[in-house]
């Protein structure tokens, strides 16, 4: 069982004047994975306060942390950056696939510049705002994620036999 926390990024979310829908979505696209949701929170598009909040949740050990919010070129988009303060490797091939999934569906896929990597045993991914396109681009990397939690943690089988 994976422990995941999901950590929506918004202004207008932190300040209860939006419901949450993306977070929501996150939480139906896991079910199939099993996943234990052991974190939930909202918290606005601040660099040091998002990224203290994956630096206090990495630090509990959960398996996988998703955003959602704040990856896109408006001014206080932040997420990417306040991710990469905190990762010890960057993981490219998150963003890359969904950057690629989500231009079947629209070509504005390319404005998130969502970011992805591993802090300790947490891997850390960005995803984009809103509840679609957090729908999408789970769609890109939900298969990958059981073994990709496994290889962090390292207790991935052999990578040739999944
Ligand atoms: N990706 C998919 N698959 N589907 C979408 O609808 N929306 C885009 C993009 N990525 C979208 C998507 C839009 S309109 C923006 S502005 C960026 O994500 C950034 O969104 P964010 O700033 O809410 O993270």
């Amino acid at each position: 069982m994976f422990t995941v926390g999901v950590l929506t990024v918004s202004d207008k979310g932190s300040r209860g004047e939006r419901l949450d829908e993306s977070g929501k979505a996150i939480q139906e696209c896991l079910a199939p994975l099993g996943v234990r949701n052991a974190r939930y929170g909202i918290v606005p598009d601040d660099r040091a306060v998002i990224s203290d909040r994956l630096r206090e949740w990495a630090g509990e050990g959960l398996d996988l942390i998703l955003t959602t919010g704040g990856t896109g070129l408006a001014p206080r988009d932040v997420t990417p950056e306040a991710t990469l303060d905190v990762v010890d490797r960057v993981a490219p091939g998150f963003g890359e696939a969904m950057r690629a999934q989500g231009s079947r569906y629209t070509p504005l896929a390319m404005l998130s510049r969502a970011a992805a990597g591993v802090r300790g045993r947490t891997l850390i991914i960005n995803l984009p705002g809103s509840p679609k396109a957090v729908r999408e681009c789970l769609e890109a990397i939900l298969p990958a994620l059981p073994h990709a939690m496994e290889t962090v943690r390292g207790q991935a089988a052999e990578c040739a036999q999944t």
